[in-house]
């Protein structure tokens, strides 16, 4: 069964040809990156007038990478939420009036499902019950999922998501947009040693994340820097930033594995194709933890999970009705 899949929730369109959910015949992406990086962070207005202008030409493209015309089709599926409601609605037109037209099914998908999902599609080993974890720009979720489909929130971010702190802190250091590949990448020189940067606090026991403290403590030591008139290390900064982004992270992994006794962890998001905090999560659980992370192409946004995802879906016999909305507020387990 050939699945297309389409993604427009944030600022990236992407278009996949997907067979049985496993094999990706293609997978484009059509970063916005450039168009957004004057004003480091997302235009809404401007994302949703870039989607429109480049997805049909896209999805032309990928079903030509992928050798199929329109006919060769079984379903169609597309991001429904969360997400910038003007991007998501570019995406879910255009995949309604697919399916419409060729009479086929339609899936609307959960972005944050589709990020854990892609570990599935990249491996074929994992096997309930799992501890999820979502790191992305919009979002920093834990969930347990105890059997297929079946998910429970164990913590989320109660501030900033952690690409949004790898955003900010890149944007305190003036570094530029997306922060976080630029921050991976000046802190390969640094030494995290010679930056002290806080681990977050709760007063209550808690599977929460935090990371606005972090990013204000970089703030305050940027500024320190300044006001002496002293050169900014920032390649120290990013080091001791992505450090302890990786052990709030790693953390967490432990208590929630030990909390809900799995062995197993799937995890999604742009975030989690950092090479660092990869390297740091699989020492740190090596010969205990069985932790999956998809290829970066498959962490970061992309319409590859979304196919595959629905491609499961329409084998539970779930379909979306051509009346299906865009949810920019869906959350992680609904
Ligand atoms: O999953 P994603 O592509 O889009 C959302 O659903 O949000 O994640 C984008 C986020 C951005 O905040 C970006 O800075 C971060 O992921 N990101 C990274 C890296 N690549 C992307 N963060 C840390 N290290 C990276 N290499
Ligand atoms: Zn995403």
């Amino acid at each position: 069964m050939l699945i297309l899949g389409i993604e427009t929730s944030c600022d990236e369109t992407a278009v996949a040809v997907v067979e049985n959910g496993k094999k990706i015949h293609s997978s484009l992406v059509a970063s916005q990156v450039e168009l957004h990086k004057e004003f480091y962070g997302i235009v809404p207005e401007v994302a949703s007038r870039k989607h429109l202008e480049v997805i049909l030409p896209l999805i032309k493209k990928s079903l030509g990478e992928a050798k199929v015309s329109l006919k060769d089709i079984d379903a169609v599926a597309v991001t429904s939420g969360p997400g910038l409601f003007g991007s998501l609605l570019i995406g879910v037109s255009v995949a309604k009036g697919i399916a419409f037209s060729l009479n086929l099914p339609l899936v609307g998908i959960n972005h944050l499902e589709a990020h854990l999902y892609a570990a599935f599609l990249a491996f074929p080993e994992p096997s309930f019950p799992l501890v999820g974890l979502i790191i992305s720009g919009g979002h920093t979720e834990l969930v347990y999922l105890s059997k297929e489909g079946k998910y429970k929130l164990l913590g989320s971010t109660r501030d900033d998501a952690a690409g949004e702190a790898f955003d900010k802190v890149a944007r305190i250091l003036e570094l530029g947009y997306p922060g976080g590949p630029i921050i991976e990448k000046i802190a390969q020189k640094g030494d995290a040693s010679n930056i002290r940067l806080p681990m977050p606090k709760f007063k209550e026991e808690t599977l929460d994340f935090s990371f606005s403290g972090l990013k204000t403590a970089v703030l305050y030591k940027v500024k320190n820097f300044r006001k002496k008139n002293l050169p900014l290390p920032s390649e120290d900064i990013a080091a001791s930033f992505q450090l302890q982004v990786a052990k709030i992270i790693g953390e967490r992994i432990a208590e929630a594995t030990s909390l809900k006794k799995v062995k197993q962890v799937i995890i999604g998001g742009g975030v989690a194709s950092n090479r660092f905090i990869r390297e740091y999560l699989s020492r740190k659980f090596m010969g205990k933890l069985k932790i999956f992370i998809p290829p970066p192409a498959l962490c970061t946004d992309n319409a590859a999970m979304v196919a595959a995802l629905a491609y499961n879906k329409l084998k539970q016999g779930k379909t979306s009705p051509l009346s299906l909305e865009a949810k920019p507020n869906l959350k992680a387990c609904s």
